[in-house]
């Protein structure tokens, strides 16, 4: 039965119900809604408005359609309109009259305002803690490779030395600056919108300030037509959500590459990586892949968001429907996407040996190198181009620069001496740099510390 249905005398027609209805995905939060709905009644008995009597039975009927619902005993009906429908349906078939007060001074337009805000409030923490676990497991791979020397890229091409807990690291920083951003858009839509009514609020007294403080928020929104028709925590959100995947995927496309055959940096877990149907010796970074590829979905729940709200009237209007599923699909994909990489990244296994020697091979010390000659009194533009020729020697001559003799260095200048070799292991290039945020040994004990701050806060 339609909620609506005493204006009409036609029938609906099967496909505009079927078009209409939102219940096979606003299902989802049937107890936001519940919930919703108890400190509604709870508010409408203690202001008189509805005996305390009604108000309790209300209260007991919605209490046993929740647990219920929970154990399976009651099924959500699919062919009810939405949720709101089917819940109010069942409480009144179960209590009779009181279950039809149940709406006095709420429309639905309220009602699914405070929904879905109770259902991004609570995704919200949930993909941080999904964050909080994968920050961990990025900190723990940083205390075990702090010596773990590898190059460090600029265009894709190696640049200088780091070490493998400096570049996870920076992706520390990355996925703490998401939760922080998950944070304040908690603190932003922390109001509640019920008693919003339609659009105008009510006539009859509603304690908007008690409904908020029993469900948690912070108050209430300031204004109905805002309240009812304001989905900017979802666009905030969905954009939180796009750029956690930008940053996964990021991280990704350094885990292909680092595992090419060309590079063999890392070796992935088998239960994070798929076979070829067709080649034997294939071992794909298939979760890897999808994460980059699910990115643009993320992106395009954004969009489709963006768009839905960018040219609607005041205040409600059906399009707001339309942000459910984007959401929805969108926190799945962030959720699944975040469990997975972390699962992955956990039982990575890296090639300590090849990702040194690849430093090694790479020339990343020659700025060290150039370094090196301006502390023997040789200005800098001239030590970049002695280095810059020595560079070429040596590939010329396949050799790395710490494989030249003292000879062949004293070829190039006079200033080179024995001290050259200390000066440009790949342990001094790295263990040097110890300014705030560099790869040395001082500055990733600091960072390490810094990092245990911030997940401890
Ligand atoms: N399913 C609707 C939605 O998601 C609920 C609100 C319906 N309100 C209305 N005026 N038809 O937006």
């Amino acid at each position: 039965m339609k909620l609506w249905g005493g204006r009409f005398t036609g029938e609906e027609n099967e496909l505009v119900a079927k078009y209409n209805s939102s219940i096979s995905f606003d299902s989802r939060f049937w107890r936001e809604d519940i919930k919703g709905s108890m400190a509604h009644a709870l508010m409408l008995g203690n202001q008189g408005i509805i005996s305390h009597d009604e108000a309790d039975q209300i209260h007991k009927g919605l209490v046993d359609i929740y647990n219920d619902i929970e154990s399976g005993k009651l099924s959500i009906d699919m062919e009810a309109e939405d949720i709101h429908s089917f819940v109010e349906s069942v409480l009144t078939e179960r209590i009779g009259d009181a279950g039809k007060k149940l709406h006095t001074g709420r429309s639905r337009n309220d009602q699914v305002a405070l929904d879905m805000r109770m259902y991004a409030r609570s995704s919200a923490k949930e993909v941080s803690k999904l964050l909080k676990k994968l920050l961990t497991t990025i900190l723990s791979i940083m205390k075990d490779n702090k010596e773990t020397y590898m190059p460090g890229f600029t265009h894709l091409q190696k640049a200088q030395p780091v070490t493998l807990a400096h570049h996870l690291g920076a992706y520390f920083e990355m996925f703490s600056r998401d939760r922080s951003r998950l944070k304040d858009t908690v603190n932003r839509l922390n109001y509640s919108p019920l008693g919003s009514g339609a659009l105008a609020g009510t006539t009859y007294p509603l304690d908007r300030e008690m409904t908020a403080k029993v469900l948690d928020f912070a108050g209430p929104t300031e204004n109905s037509m805002d309240g009812v028709s304001d989905r900017d925590y979802l666009i905030e959100l969905l954009s939180d959500f796009s750029m956690i995947m930008m940053h996964l995927s990021r991280f990704s496309e350094e885990i292909i590459i680092w595992n090419t055959n060309e590079y063999r940096f890392i070796e992935i877990d088998d239960a994070y990586s798929t076979g070829s149907s067709i080649m034997p010796q294939k071992k794909n970074p298939d979760i890897a892949e999808l994460v980059r590829g699910k990115t643009g979905r993320v992106y395009g729940a954004l969009m489709t968001l963006l768009t839905a709200l960018k040219g609607l009237p005041l205040a409600y209007n059906k399009d707001l429907q339309e942000d459910k599923e984007a959401f929805f699909d969108a926190l799945d994909t962030v959720s699944d996407s975040i469990t997975l990489f972390d699962g992955m990244l956990a039982t990575l296994k890296f090639n300590k040996d090849i990702m040194a020697s690849s430093a090694k091979n790479g020339f990343t010390n020659a700025t060290d190198a150039a370094d090196y000659l301006v502390t023997h009194g040789v200005p800098f533009r001239d030590a970049h181009g002695i280095i810059g020729r020595l560079v070429l020697y040596c590939i010329d001559q396949k050799k790395a620069l710490d494989d030249l003799t003292i000879d062949e260095f004293k070829q190039f200048s006079p200033a080179f001496d024995k001290d050259i070799y200390d000066a440009i292991s790949l342990k001094t290039c790295v263990e040097k740099r110890n300014t705030i945020g560099a790869p040395g040994t001082a500055a990733i004990e600091r960072m390490i510390q810094h990092c245990e701050e911030v997940l401890n806060s």
